[in-house]
């Protein structure tokens, strides 16, 4: 394949793309990472230059390939149970939601691949047995959305799942699938999945009583974070936890909801 040269002008028009997309901002510097990402659609298209595939882009003559350029611009590291705290939390409130009839509704704002609604599931699961729950998990990107959907993943990701859940809600590979584990199809069943874009107003999702947005904001710039949080808050019930990434802040964001913890938040 040709190294194709990604030059400065074509870099910002990128940056601009991917802001208007998706509200993330990209930093001056992260030219290898856009080039590094984009190179295949290039040469999928034979094209010659960062600028024709731009203009690919505009016309929209292939309409299905600004998805494909969002989902390879967006990050979607995750792994299982990531910051267990949140976990814990989550427990202490599905021990005290099991007595009352209305379901516990938890959302996954920003699921990528699916790692971290499927954490939510095996809690909610375990601690709620037959009393009524509901997980909602969406993304930007339709790829990862995909792998969510198969619950198919590398054993590494699984690192910090309690051994117990590995054995209760995942099938273990064997031949040729040995290193990897399934989620079991009962709790596939149990995650409602659907594309969504935090930069544009929410479609009907419902009130929820824990939502997770974590480790997204840090790619937005600071009036697209205000945005997105006040629209997600919107969502949740008063009395119900507002969980970040441990790396992010509301400061400066928003003061309607009390920090109880850091990167946990509740709504008065
Ligand atoms: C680093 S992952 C975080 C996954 C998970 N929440 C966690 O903490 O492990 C960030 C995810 O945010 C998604 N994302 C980025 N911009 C988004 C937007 N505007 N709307 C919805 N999802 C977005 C990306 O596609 C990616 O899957």
């Amino acid at each position: 394949m040709p190294v194709i040269t990604l030059t400065d002008r074509e870099f910002s028009q990128f940056q601009r793309f991917i802001f208007d997309a998706a509200g993330i901002f990209m930093a001056n510097g992260k030219q290898a990472l856009v080039s590094g990402r984009l190179a295949k659609r290039l040469a999928h298209y034979q094209l010659q230059s960062y600028s024709d595939y731009l203009r690919l882009l505009e016309s929209r003559s292939e309409p299905s390939e600004l998805q494909m350029a969002v989902d390879l611009l967006t990050t979607n590291e995750t792994y299982f149970f990531r910051e267990p705290k949140h976990f814990a939390l989550l427990r202490d409130l599905a021990l005290e939601a099991k007595s009352r009839s209305k379901p516990l509704r938890v959302w996954s704002a920003a699921c990528s691949s699916g790692e971290e609604p499927y954490s939510i599931a095996m809690v909610l699961a375990d601690v709620l047995g037959e009393a009524p729950w509901e997980l909602l998990g969406t993304d930007i990107s339709t790829r990862m959305l995909e792998r969510a959907r198969c619950g198919h993943y590398p054993m590494e990701r699984a690192a910090q799942m309690p051994p117990a859940y590995l054995k209760r809600y995942c099938l273990k590979g064997q031949g040729s699938e040995a290193g990897t584990l399934l989620i079991e199809r009962a709790l596939r069943n149990r995650l409602q999945l659907q594309h969504l874009n935090l930069n544009e107003p929410l479609p009907k999702v419902g009130s929820f009583d824990v939502i997770f947005l974590r480790n997204v904001m840090i790619y937005f710039s600071l009036e697209t974070k205000r945005q997105v949080v006040a629209r997600l808050l919107a969502q949740l019930r008063p009395g119900g936890y507002f969980l970040i990434g441990h790396s992010e802040t509301l400061n400066d964001i928003n003061d309607t909801v009390k920090a109880v913890a850091p990167s946990i938040y509740r709504k008065p």
